[in-house]
């Protein structure tokens, strides 16, 4: 049956239920806490198949296994039971739209940070056009926030866990109440690293650049895919350590993610980037990306997974 978004069905502990039926012990790590790993998983609907086809499906579950593994959640479910779930709770839903699918393992019970049981799943699909006001904008204003992104001697960047985005939220309140659309994180060692919910490429003199891993970013699905598809079309691509002066100076820039694709940067600090409107290359690679998530580029079939 269709639903509409507030009473929409999502998985939950093994079932499939109304949003408003499941329910959470308040006292549990993962409300106290964000003591809970998951992944957003974008689905397209290519219309001209008929179809919804789920992007990188088996990366984001690697990488949900990964940060579970570093906190030591241990996931009750094998990748088959994962994946089984969300084409449940998609197909249970009817979705015949592009979808945002969190898909999150939790620390539920009385315990407290510490505990490692008992863990759990829900899989909520969330269309996409109830996604935040900045996922949904032409091109960013941008600051760089005067908090530094986690780093991997505190809180590891590299995964995906409810507690990290705390620091998101510290940077990204920052830039609204300054009057900027979102931030750009630099790293302990005053690198650039990232945005809240997204990483940082730039084009220099033709060149695609982007920080390291290394330099506190998070393994996105969304970087390795821009990185493949920009080295699939020709465009020389280099991972390197970004400094500030950079972001100033740069001719084209982008935020990108699951949630916000590639979004153009126009100006960051009120320095305009470039000539203050989207880019070139950063249009292309949004066309090629989209293309690539809906099954239509031939050379990144096995990207998709068909829900239907
Ligand atoms: C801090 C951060 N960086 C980067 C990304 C992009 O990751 P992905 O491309 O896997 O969605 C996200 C997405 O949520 C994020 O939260």
């Amino acid at each position: 049956m269709k639903t509409d978004v507030v009473n929409r069905f999502i998985w939950y502990k093994g079932e499939i239920v109304n949003v408003n039926d499941a329910k959470i012990n308040i006292l549990a790590p993962t409300a106290q806490f964000g003591l809970n790993v998951f992944e957003g998983i974008p689905c397209y609907w290519n219309e001209e198949r008929k179809q919804l086809y789920a992007f990188r499906l088996d990366d984001h579950y690697d990488r949900l296994l990964r940060s579970a593994r570093l906190i030591q959640i241990e996931c009750p479910y094998t990748k088959a039971d994962l994946k089984k779930a969300l084409v449940d709770v998609i197909k249970a839903n009817e979705y015949d739209e592009n979808l945002s699918v969190r898909q999150t393992l939790f620390v539920d019970g009385f315990g407290s940070w510490g505990s490692a049981e008992p863990v759990d799943m829900f899989v909520a699909p969330i269309p996409k056009r109830r996604t935040s006001a900045e996922y949904n904008k032409k091109g960013l204003h941008c600051c760089v926030t005067s908090w530094r992104r986690i780093s991997d001697t505190t809180l590891s960047p590299r995964i995906k866990c409810g507690a990290n985005y705390i620091n998101s939220r510290v940077g990204q309140r920052e830039a609204l109440r300054n009057g900027y659309d979102t931030c750009v994180f630099l790293n302990d060692a005053g690198k650039v690293s990232e945005g809240p919910g997204s990483c940082f490429f730039m084009v220099v003199n033709g060149t695609l650049v982007t920080p390291m891993l290394t330099d506190s970013v998070l393994e996105s699905i969304t970087r390795d895919t821009i990185i493949r598809i920009a080295k699939a079309k020709g465009m020389p691509v280099v991972e390197r350590t970004v400094d500030r002066t950079e972001l100033y100076t740069c001719d084209e820039a982008f935020l990108c993610g699951s949630a916000m694709e590639i979004t153009p940067v126009l100006s960051i600090d009120r320095y305009t980037v470039g000539n203050g409107e989207p880019g070139p290359c950063t249009e292309a690679l949004h066309k090629a990306y989209l293309a690539a998530a809906r099954g239509m580029d031939p050379d990144f079939e096995t990207f998709v997974t068909p829900i239907y």
